[in-house]
């Protein structure tokens, strides 16, 4: 058995994934440049430092280990940052997996775990949203995700690639024993800003928008917790090792909660009534993103363990007031 290669394994998903991996006893390789993780984020494994886009660095780690399979997890995620840098996500989130393909196919490693994201959909047409509907991303961000699944699908065809890519909704949440967590100074996710204004270290938090098509007016997201998320990236490496053809999953849990649902959910789980104020909406939101994650379920057998709002607050709460290690 060779190892699985982690790119982004530093990072707030992959560093999930890293130990969930690391419990199912596999022997894994960590490939981040750090630029957003962290070194004390990888719990099993271990680390090589470099960048998705350096093809010589990819080359070292090929020749050196004999790989299995691939999750690739590095990328740029901050869809407001990708509509006013554009050309850093493209080079970064599209050449840079383009160069690790590339790598990987020199190599004769044919097994790939893309992380996709729900942005690829933009504004679906129907909610919750099938594997089936149509991509069309309303920023670059998910025009990116969609780029490097359209590769993947040519490459699959082509019979040089066997992929799974995981179409993630919005996730949080954090190691429910504390030991890893978001790690990002700035990170810009709605559950985060919750619990770090709860605790004090900002001193309020934003409602981007109150004008949207939905019930109260603010914009509907599908929370995932991490740890079922990485449950089924384990399922999906499963599947690739026993030669499953490439598929295209969602990993939601099929229902949406508002903004302000969040906020008061959030306001419970920390016993905090931390302040909020409402502002103009953020670019490149769409209104209502819920997953139709039937699909995981049937075909790899997806069972979540975590499907409880309070619970993911919980943990994200207990990971910044407990857990965090700050640099
Ligand atoms: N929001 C606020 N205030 C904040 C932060 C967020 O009102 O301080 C709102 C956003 O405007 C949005 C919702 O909360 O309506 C969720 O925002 P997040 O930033 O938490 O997540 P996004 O839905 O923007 O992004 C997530 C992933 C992306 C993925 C996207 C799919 O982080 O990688 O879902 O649309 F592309």
């Amino acid at each position: 058995m060779g190892k699985i290669l982690v790119t982004g394994g530093a990072g707030y998903i992959g560093s999930h994934v890293v130990k969930a991996l690391g419990e199912k006893g596999y022997d894994i390789l960590v490939y981040d440049n750090l630029s957003t993780g962290h070194e004390w984020a990888v719990l099993h494994g271990d680390l090589v430092v470099g960048d998705i886009r350096d093809r010589g660095r990819l080359d070292q780690v090929l020749d050196k280990y004999e790989v299995d399979a691939v999750m690739h997890f590095a990328a740029h995620i901050v869809v407001p940052e990708s509509v006013q840098e554009p050309l850093k996500y493209y080079m970064n989130n599209v050449g840079g997996s383009l160069t690790l393909l590339q790598a990987l196919q020199e190599h004769g490693v044919d097994k790939f775990i893309f992380s996709s994201s729900a942005a690829v959909y933009g504004i679906p047409e129907e909610i919750p949203v099938r594997e089936s509907a149509p991509l069309q991303a309303i920023n670059p961000y998910g025009e990116t995700k969609a780029m490097v699944e359209k590769v993947l699908e040519d490459m699959a065809y082509a019979g040089s690639m066997n992929y799974v890519a995981l179409r993630y909704f919005n996730v949080a949440g954090a190691d429910p024993e504390g030991r890893i967590g978001e790690g990002k100074e700035d990170a810009t996710h709605l559950i985060t800003m919750c619990v770090r204004t709860a605790a004090g270290l900002r001193p309020e938090m934003s409602i981007f928008g109150d004008d949207y098509p939905t019930s109260d007016g603010t914009c509907v997201r599908d929370y995932i917790h991490v740890e079922d998320l990485a449950e089924a990236h384990i399922l999906a490496l499963q599947y690739l090792l026993q030669n499953g053809e490439s598929q295209v999953f969602n990993c939601g849990y099929g229902r949406g909660f508002s903004v302000l649902e969040v906020v008061e959910a959030a306001r419970k789980a920390t016993g905090v009534d931390f302040p909020v104020r409402m502002a103009p909406r953020r670019e490149g939101d769409p209104p209502a993103l819920v997953a139709d994650s039937s699909k995981l379920q049937s075909h790899l057998g997806w069972r979540p363990q975590h499907d409880d709002l309070q619970h993911i607050i919980a943990t994200a709460w207990n990971w910044e007031t407990r857990g965090r290690t700050r640099e």
